[in-house]
């Protein structure tokens, strides 16, 4: 993520009373499919109760390695019987030694950039090589580049804007597929035909109910068919048919209106200023004023072959469009695909997705568009456990045309006023979501939010530009923290393990912080270690759940985070609610991106940011201020890089 995650547009606490839901089944769910015990336990330790079962020795995952304890080191430490190395970062050629290379004064051009590695690697998604293979010492990775930091993307950094500044930046935007492999020196980047660079201006086809709808169409696109490029992909998916689902997050802050924005802008954060990238200088159609629709043309799903380097890639619409954070894809027993999607801002949604057909493993190529047919939902996260996954059906719900709702295209554009208008529950920040790869029990984090509460603290008008007193949502069972500083990960399992259900019993699984805090609204649940901004989340192969943390660059070290100086990655029990921390990352940096090879010996994660200030922009004249990583004093600045870890004695990863 990047700060400008933590804006505010979502005011219908304030402007609407709950809706009524028509149609649909509010029976209770039968509570036998949720797992009994961790709940009683996770339930006790929430009430801060002595459980017998709790104290009880139990072989865990946990088990079998050592904490690592919190770090104030500018590099990546793993427990005894790990160790990590880099396997690309920012610059580095996507053909190995084949393309051009980096060069530490960051002179490379634009042009240079778009063959080489993006920025600020976040989600990340393994393909084995060849397709159908389980090879484990050969694959496709690809990498999202959620954004940049022109401070170290130029040399002199945003001096001196120009039309191939904002190119380079758009280049290093977007996402990287490129060919691993374990050679005798480690895992090594090879020159490969599929691997290819997406940028902000790779011609990306659109699919679904909102192609071709008059919001789409702008002036370079009159048919409203096809946009270029893809920003500010923050998590991922990958579809059981080989494909890869790259997520557009924060793509307002690229956008300026320097004259009236409309309610539908506001509603999508776009105002004035955008985030300071400054591409509308150069670039006219992020003028959102001159070219109002162009921003409708971003905050999608969009759907990537890796195995394919030509193959156009395509903006899925009947996704929604919001700040998505990932796109969590598992399949149910009748074949139909879910998608689980967060919306990462103060008070979004979390939503899914099903499909209408069914996917066929013994014939994936049938499936090369099956996400653009089926029904998108939001959730309600009720009392006493229970939730609804509520229908964004065109017609239904009060999704009809007087309200602005005139088609399924229109509902899919402004999928946050169709979720405003049913009644689904405000939520801390979604990030990450994670399906246990058996049980298919799901898994959310909620990062933070400071604008939970009861009172009437200042909040953002929704264009952003200037404060009034306004109520914040008040906390309920599901965001049980006034101002969640620290964040919690709630889970639910679907009526009948049936991820097409539209019920779903739900708990709060952990509560990150530290119980060394005064404020007791400030500790972890957990009795293992502490954590906060809980947001990459990915249960591996085996059933692990690891959890990622972005505690933001402005509070690293300091205040409520004054013990977690670093980012950091955890391994969650889940039947106790304990994590333990496995890594801890470079200064300046957040943990993000998990993948595993086949064979379960070698996790790749990704590590973004390392150095960042707490402006997010570095001062080109001291571009080592904070970190040097991966490089160290003899390279020139800092870079967002993949990394692989393995045991030193070859086994899998966690035995
Ligand atoms: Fe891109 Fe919400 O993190
Ligand atoms: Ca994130
Ligand atoms: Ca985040
Ligand atoms: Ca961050």
């Amino acid at each position: 993520m990047n700060e400008f995650d933590d804006i505010y547009t979502n005011t219908r606490f304030d402007r609407e009373p709950h809706q009524h839901i028509e149609g649909l089944a509010l029976k209770s769910p039968k509570r036998r499919f949720m797992l009994g015990a961790s709940v009683s336990m996770a339930g006790l330790s929430l009430l801060g109760l002595p459980n017998a079962a709790m104290s009880r020795t139990r072989k865990t995952i946990l088990s079998v390695f050592d904490s690592v304890p919190h770090s104030k080191l500018d590099t990546i430490v793993v427990p005894k019987g790990y160790s990590w190395q880099v396997v690309n970062a920012w610059g580095d050629a996507i053909q190995g030694t084949a393309g051009p290379s980096f060069k530490q004064d960051a002179s490379n051009t634009a042009a240079e950039q778009t063959l080489q590695s993006g920025m600020h690697h976040d989600g990340m998604s393994l393909f084995p090589y060849p397709k159908g293979s389980k090879n484990s010492s050969t694959a496709l990775l690809a990498i999202n580049h959620e954004y940049t930091d022109d401070g170290l993307l130029h040399s002199d950094g945003m001096a001196n804007w120009n039309a191939e500044k904002v190119r380079k930046s758009q280049a290093a935007h977007g996402v990287s597929v490129q060919l691993v492999q374990k050679t005798p020196a480690g895992w090594k980047t090879q020159p490969s035909s599929e691997a290819r660079r997406v940028t902000a201006f790779t011609p990306i086809e659109v699919t679904g109910p909102a192609r071709g709808h008059a919001l789409m169409k702008t002036a370079a696109d009159a048919d409203g068919v096809l946009v270029l490029g893809t920003l500010n992909n923050c998590a991922n998916g990958e579809t059981p048919w080989g494909t890869y689902l790259t997520c557009e997050e924060n793509f307002n802050g690229y956008f300026v209106n320097k004259g009236t924005t409309t309610a539908e802008q506001k509603r999508y954060g776009i105002n004035d200023k955008g985030f300071g990238y400054r591409w509308h200088e150069h670039d006219e159609r992020f003028n959102a004023e001159l070219h109002p629709n162009e921003a409708n043309r971003f905050g999608w799903v969009v759907e990537i072959n890796p195995y394919d380097a030509n193959a156009m890639p395509k903006k899925r619409t009947a996704l929604g469009r919001f700040k998505h954070e990932g796109a969590m894809v598992t399949q149910a027993k009748d074949g139909k695909i879910v998608v689980y999607m967060g919306d990462d801002e103060r008070n979004e949604y979390i939503y899914k997705f099903v499909t209408k057909n069914a996917h066929d493993p013994k014939n994936p190529a049938r499936s090369a568009d099956i996400l653009d047919e089926g029904t998108l939902f939001v959730a309600k996260f009720s009392k006493d456990g229970k939730g609804e996954w509520l229908p964004l059906v065109q017609g239904r719900n009060g999704l009809t045309a007087e309200n602005g709702f005139a088609s399924q295209a229109q509902v899919c554009i402004n999928t946050r006023q169709a979720a405003d208008r049913v009644g689904a529950t405000m939520m801390d920040r979604p990030e990450w979501i994670a399906v246990h790869p058996k049980s298919q029990q799901v898994y959310v984090t909620l990062t933070n939010n400071s604008r939970r509460g009861t009172g009437t603290e200042s909040a953002n008008k929704t264009d952003g530009t200037t404060t009034a007193a306004t109520a914040n949502p008040r906390i309920d069972d599901a965001n049980p923290r006034k101002d969640n500083a620290m964040g919690h990960i709630v889970r639910w399992s679907e009526f009948a393990n049936n991820p097409t259900a539209t019920l779903f019993d739900w708990d709060i699984f952990v509560l990150g912080g530290d119980r060394t805090l005064v404020d007791s609204n400030k500790h972890n649940s957990n009795k293992g270690d502490t954590f906060g901004a809980p947001d990459g989340l990915w249960f591996d192969p085996a059933g692990n759940l690891w959890v990622q943390t972005d505690i933001s660059t402005s509070t690293l070290g300091k205040g409520d985070y004054v013990n977690m100086a670093t980012n950091m990655m955890l391994v969650a029990d889940t039947e106790s609610g304990e994590l333990k921390r496995f890594l801890t990352g470079p200064l300046g940096s957040e943990i993000t991106g998990s993948a595993m090879t086949p064979d379960r010996k070698t996790l790749f994660i990704n590590i973004q940011h390392p150095g960042e200030s707490p402006s997010e922009r570095a001062d080109p004249t001291k571009p080592q201020a904070i970190s040097s990583f991966p490089d160290g004093a003899a390279g020139q600045r800092p870079r967002s890089a993949t990394i692989a870890i393995s045991r030193d004695d070859g086994g899998l990863i966690l035995s």
